[in-house]
């Protein structure tokens, strides 16, 4: 089971290695966590993830944008390669959601054994596959509020990030409520959706669908 995620409630059945069956004492059960333990096990993760992404804000806005540009053989821009960069991020991010809810047990009857796999690889993929847009976006264009759409892309960037480092914080977290994680997997789908339909399909409908 990933330990990103709480295992849906499948207890396996008991495995006797002897001959001798001996008698099964009920296991004593763990006391449930306080709910101070509880919100405890939180307050680093989004503290830290809340200073990512303020970091990056703050960062794109003191620094002065660059606006260099770097091309890739086969692509008409640097926009283009970006928007390809993010679409494939999403496309991995729609993966992380679908395998999430299949992890769940929310899609599918049984969760297949690689899924947790699948649901690791697309979020490492996803990640990989938006840092250089990110870094291109932060260090050339800056934080921007020009117009509507360019501010809601600036604050879903940071969102992102923000909420990518809370979850990955949490992963390890004791006493974790029960709903943290989708939670914070949500916000960091949304987020990446967001920064999507802001910039790429916004190049797409605007300049067209190429390379
Ligand atoms: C981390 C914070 C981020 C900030 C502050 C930021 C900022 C910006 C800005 C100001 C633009 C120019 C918008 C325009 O005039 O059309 C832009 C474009 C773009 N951004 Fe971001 N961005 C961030 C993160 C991301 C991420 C994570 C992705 C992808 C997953 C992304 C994908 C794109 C794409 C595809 C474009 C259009 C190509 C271009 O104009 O260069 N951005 N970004």
């Amino acid at each position: 089971m990933s330990p990103d995620m709480d295992p849906p409630t499948s207890p396996m059945p008991p495995r006797h290695t002897g001959s001798v069956q001996e008698p099964e004492m009920p296991a004593a059960p763990s006391p449930a966590p306080s709910p101070q333990a509880v919100s405890n096990s939180l307050v680093v993760p989004v503290l830290i993830g809340a200073a990512v992404a303020v970091a990056l804000g703050v960062y794109g806005r003191l620094h002065e944008p660059t606006g260099f540009a770097v091309n890739l053989a086969g692509f008409s821009s640097t926009g283009y390669v970006k928007a390809w960069l993010a679409t494939i991020a999403t496309l991995f991010g729609i993966v992380q959601l679908l395998s999430s809810l299949v992890m769940y047990g929310r899609l599918l009857a049984a969760a297949p054994p690689w899924i947790d796999s699948l649901h690791r690889w697309s979020g490492r993929l996803a990640v990989l596959a938006s840092v250089p847009v990110a870094m291109h976006c932060l260090y050339a264009l800056g934080f921007q509020a020009y117009s509507a759409r360019v501010l809601v892309h600036s604050l879903a960037g940071c969102l992102f990030y923000g909420a990518f480092t809370t979850k990955m914080l949490c992963l390890t977290r004791p006493n974790l409520p029960r709903g943290a994680l989708p939670v914070l997997g949500g916000l960091a789908f949304t987020g990446l959706v967001v920064l999507w339909l802001t910039s790429s399909l916004w190049l797409f409908s605007t300049k067209g669908l190429k390379f």
